[in-house]
């Protein structure tokens, strides 16, 4: 089950953390995947580890706000793996200006950097490979969400919170025009990941498993959404939060 060889994937802001699980989990089950991240040094370590450990992987350092670089970067794939991207995954999600504060004290400059990121990257990127994939008669979109998108908190993450759930509604509606052609899209909404947990335990009792997400974690719920077996899931929301969501 989830093999994966024969396909093409391209994972965003797979430099570190989650999006590094991803690449290496997509790989593991015989993909060849695109790396990419904003750090180009980034994206070239996870890249070499990935054919270190027998996968198949290119770096690609770009900026997924940009749709002419998103598009050179399809291109690119698309001769250098001799075949169309036909799993794409936009986990690039937090840019360096995160939008985080209380709204009323954020000046409106800082209002478009998380709307850049999530929302124009994915539609930069499902623009890039859903002609191909549409074509072809197969295709598997992945985007990775938070908690926060249905969610609200104090926390400062209004902006952040927006934007994911912008782009929760626009995946949703694209697995709606793309489901005909064996094309599936569905969203990933993850919960505090070790990256950015820290060390507090009061924060871990917030969590039925008592820890916080790991790249591994979420690797493999995105293998299973890539695969083959996973051809009846489209539109969907799945939460990936160790329980500390249940609804
Ligand atoms: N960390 C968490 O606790 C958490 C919780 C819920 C959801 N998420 C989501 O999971 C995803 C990954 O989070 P993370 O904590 O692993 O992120 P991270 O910041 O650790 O890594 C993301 C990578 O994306 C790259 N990047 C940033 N802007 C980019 C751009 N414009 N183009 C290309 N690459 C870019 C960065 O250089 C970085 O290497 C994000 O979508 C985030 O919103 C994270």
């Amino acid at each position: 089950m989830f093999d994966l060889s024969g396909h093409t994937a391209i994972v965003t802001g797979a430099g570190q953390n989650a999006g590094a699980g991803i690449a290496r989990a997509l790989a593991a089950q015989g993909a060849a995947v695109v790396v990419n991240d904003l750090v180009a040094e980034r994206a070239d370590a996870v890249s070499s580890e990935i054919r270190d450990a027998g996968g198949t992987a290119i770096p690609m350092a770009f900026d997924v706000t940009e749709l002419s670089s998103v598009r050179d970067a399809v291109d690119k794939a698309r001769s250098e793996f001799g075949r169309h991207l036909d799993i794409l995954v936009h986990n690039a999600g937090i840019p360096a200006d995160f939008g985080h504060g209380q709204f009323r004290t954020l000046d409106p400059s800082r209002w478009r950097a998380p709307v850049e990121i999530n929302l124009f990257g994915a539609m930069n990127l499902v623009s890039a490979v859903i002609g191909e994939m549409c074509d072809a008669g197969w295709g598997r979109i992945v985007q990775i969400s938070s908690g926060s998108a249905r969610v609200g908190s104090d926390q400062g993450l209004s902006l952040y919170g927006a934007s994911k759930s912008g782009v929760e509604g626009f995946i949703r509606h694209i697995s709606q025009e793309v489901g005909p052609f064996g094309v599936t899209a569905n969203t990933l909404a993850l919960g505090l990941q070790a990256n950015a947990a820290g060390s507090n335990p009061e924060v871990f009792s917030r969590i039925a498993t008592r820890r916080p997400g790991t790249p591994e974690d979420v690797g493999a719920a995105v293998v299973y959404l890539a695969s083959p077996e996973a051809s009846w899931m489209t539109g969907q929301t799945l939460n990936l939060n160790g329980g500390s969501v249940t609804t």
